[in-house]
């Protein structure tokens, strides 16, 4: 008789098939708990929030945004847009017209101590001229907020920020960047767990950009939530994780950084000839092309979500007008081409 020796630990082959399936089947719960059924925390809700001032002026009109714990968002929007007044209302500043505003479930209004002790703020104007040295600011500021002092937290935010060797310096002798750079170490001074940065990079220099974009990272990296608002598209591009676009007081859109791109990017493809023409063959009129650099160049604007790019067709059709081609080459649209589309576009 066939004799197969099993060891204790081991199950006939029917019995783990069906081992197998609860297995698979716990698998999918977990991932389906792991991915569908855990909400995501929200820092702030905004709902319906409007603004508007006392000369009439709608600064911001139904604003609804959920910013996501431990997201860097940066809303974009032209001069006049909104976005400080957002920050402003939701940093209990300015007073909200109608909507609302909660902070990790505390409103802004009526639980306004608890909401405003998880946020730190650096303002777009910098109010920094003082006679106060780097350290008494930083631990001034900490204090407002009912914080015990705690050095060792000043010293590290002044390290982390390049300032530790000015710490005994005045605020007003101070450069540009250094003064905005105190401002953060003031605003980080009560340990936030959300930091709203209002155009920190404003006339900052390249260098102290970078370190500014590696220091937002490793706060968010830290668990900070950061919301930042920027003129320099390619700060958003660099280190957002979503993208707001606010423009007249409303936010038009509001995406995954990488999702923005892959959904309104659009893709052109250059082709350069190699003898020049006046006008387009007849063939290749049903393309989306047009003529650059004196008849040297065709540009064909295509979806790159489409199925097809119809790039093959067009190169065989330029092939059998006789264009002999001499180069060709493609460019992505970036995030400044679809923002001032998106701006342009608005009513
Ligand atoms: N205190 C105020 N009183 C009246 N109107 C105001 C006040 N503050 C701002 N505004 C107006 O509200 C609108 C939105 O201004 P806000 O400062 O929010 O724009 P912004 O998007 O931050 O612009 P920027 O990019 O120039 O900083 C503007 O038309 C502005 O003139
Ligand atoms: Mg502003």
């Amino acid at each position: 008789m066939a004799y197969r020796r099993q060891l204790p630990y081991m199950k006939p082959a029917s019995t783990c098939g069906a081992c197998f399936l609860y297995i698979a089947h716990d698998i999918e719960r977990i991932i389906s708990l792991l991915f569908v059924t855990v909400p995501m925390q929200q820092a702030i809700t905004i709902s319906s929030l409007s603004k508007v001032y006392d000369s009439g002026l709608t600064a911001l009109h139904e604003v609804d945004l959920e910013i996501h714990k431990g997201e860097i968002l940066a809303l974009l929007g032209p001069n006049g847009a909104g976005k400080t007044t957002m920050i402003s209302i939701v940093c209990g500043l300015v007073h909200p017209t109608s909507g609302s505003v909660s902070v990790e479930g505390y409103d802004i209004v009526k639980d306004f101590r608890e909401a405003r002790s998880r946020i730190g703020l650096v303002p777009q104007e910098l109010h920094t001229e003082t006679f106060e040295t780097v350290w008494a600011t930083v631990s001034y500021s900490r204090g407002l907020f009912g914080k015990k002092p705690n050095p060792a937290i000043v010293e590290r935010i002044l390290r982390d920020l390049s300032l530790w060797d000015k710490k005994d310096n005045k605020i007003l002798e101070l450069s540009g960047g250094m003064k905005r750079r105190v401002m953060i170490a003031k605003a980080l001074s009560h340990e936030p767990q959300i930091l709203f940065l209002d155009e920190p990079t404003a006339g900052v220099d390249v260098e102290l950009r970078k370190d500014m974009w590696q220091l937002v990272r490793r706060l968010r990296d830290s668990g900070v939530t950061i919301i930042l608002t920027t003129h320099y598209i390619e700060e958003a591009e660099e280190i957002a994780d979503r993208v707001g676009v606010i423009n007249k007081g409303q936010l038009i859109l509001v995406d995954e950084k990488s999702e923005l791109m892959r959904k309104l990017g659009k893709k052109q493809l250059n082709v350069e000839l190699n003898d020049a023409v006046d006008t387009l063959p007849d063939n290749l009129k049903a393309y989306d092309l047009d003529l650059e650099n004196e008849g040297r160049r065709i540009v064909y604007r295509y979806d790159t979500q489409a199925e097809r790019t119809g790039i093959g067709s067009l190169l065989a059709d330029l092939n059998r007008a006789g264009v002999s081609v001499k180069d060709v080459s493609t460019k992505q649209s970036s995030l400044e081409d679809i923002f001032v589309s998106l701006v342009g576009e608005a009513p």
